[in-house]
C-alpha cells in the first residue's frame, strides 16, 4: 500500500480470522543499521501493545519473516492520510476541529500511558471512512515512539529518526517531554485549518490573516491573535517555555476557536 521511511506496507488478509483485511509492515533490512532497527521494532511494537484506544492503530501480530525480515501486523485502516488530504488544501473548520479533538484525546491517552509518538505528522495520521459521516483520526506509526513516565522527560538516544518538517527542536540533541509531541501536533492542526504549512506562514504572510480567511467571517482580529498565540506557544523553539500537556493546548485551542 505504501512505502515509508524505514517500512513498506502491505495489504493482507487474516486468514486465521474470516479473511479481515489487515495491515502487514515489513521493516526495511539495512545492514548498517540491523541493531538499531531490531530495537525500533520491538519498541514499535510494545507501544502499540500497551495503547487500547479508537484513536490510535491496534496491531494484531508481530514476528519475523522466513528469510529474516521483521514485520508488524495490525489492524487495516480503510482510508487515506492526512497528508494525502491536506495535498488538497485546508480542511473546511467543523472537520478540522472534529479531527483535531481526536488527535489530542489519542495522543493525550498515549502520553498518560507513558509513551511519546515523538515523529507525529499528516504522513502518520490516518483517516478512516475518509470523506464519510463516521471519518475518523487514528494515529499511527509508532516506530520512533519512546517510553517516559507521564510528567517526566527523558534524553533522546534516538536521534534524528522524523520528519524535519513537523519535529521537534528537542528531536536533535534535547530532552523529550510531552511537550516534543505538543510541538508537532500544534504544526498539524494549524495545517489542518489554513491548509498552509506553519513554517510557510510564518516567513510568508502574517499568521492572523491566515487563520481570518478560514475562520467564519464574523472572527475578530482580537480572536486570531489569541489563536496565534496558541500556536505559537505550542510551538516555542525552547521546550521549557512551551505549551507542556496535549491537554493544555487542547484546553487553548478550545477557549480561542469561535
Ligand atoms: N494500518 C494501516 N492501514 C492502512 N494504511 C497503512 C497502515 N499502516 C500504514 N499505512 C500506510 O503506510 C504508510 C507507511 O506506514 P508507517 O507505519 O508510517 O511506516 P514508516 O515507519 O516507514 O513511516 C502510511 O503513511 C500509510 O499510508
Ligand atoms: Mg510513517
Amino acid at each position: 500500500m505504501a512505502k515509508g521511511g524505514f517500512a513498506t506496507v502491505y495489504f493482507g488478509r487474516d486468514l486465521q480470522c474470516n479473511r479481515e483485511p489487515v495491515a502487514v509492515k515489513l521493516i526495511r533490512f539495512r545492514p548498517d543499521l540491523s541493531e538499531w532497527i531490531n530495537r525500533r521494532w520491538k519498541l514499535e511494537q510494545k507501544a502499540l501493545e500497551s495503547l487500547r484506544h479508537p484513536g490510535i492503530l491496534q496491531p494484531r501480530e508481530a514476528g519475523i519473516t522466513g528469510d529474516d525480515q521483521l514485520f508488524i501486523v495490525t489492524e487495516y485502516v480503510e482510508g487515506v492520510t492526512l497528508q494525502a488530504v491536506l495535498t488538497r488544501g485546508s480542511m473546511e473548520l467543523d472537520r478540522a476541529w472534529a479531527r483535531t479533538r481526536e488527535i489530542c484525546e489519542a495522543l493525550e491517552y498515549a502520553h498518560t500511558n507513558g509513551i511519546l509518538h515523538c515523529d507525529l505528522k499528516p504522513d502518520n495520521i490516518m483517516l478512516r471512512n475518509v470523506g464519510q459521516s463516521d471519518e475518523r483520526a487514528v494515529v499511527i506509526d509508532f516506530g520512533t515512539a519512546v517510553f517516559c513516565a507521564p510528567d517526566h522527560s527523558i534524553m533522546d538516544s534516538n536521534r534524528a529518526a522524523g520528519a524535519a518538517d513537523y519535529m521537534a527542536p528537542d528531536r536533535l540533541g534535547g530532552t523529550l517531554s510531552t511537550a516534543t509531541d505538543v510541538y508537532s501536533l500544534a504544526l498539524v492542526v494549524f495545517e489542518m485549518l489554513t491548509g498552509v504549512r506553519w513554517r510557510d506562514a510564518e516567513a510568508t504572510a502574517p499568521t492572523e490573516s491566515l487563520l481570518q480567511r478560514v475562520l467564519p467571517p464574523s472572527t475578530t482580529e482580537d480572536r486570531c491573535t489569541k489563536l496565534t498565540t496558541v500556536f505559537r506557544d505550542a510551538s516555542a523553539f525552547d521546550a521549557h517555555t512551551r505549551t507542556r500537556t496535549v491537554a493544555e493546548f487542547q484546553r487553548r485551542l478550545t477557549i480561542a476557536l469561535p
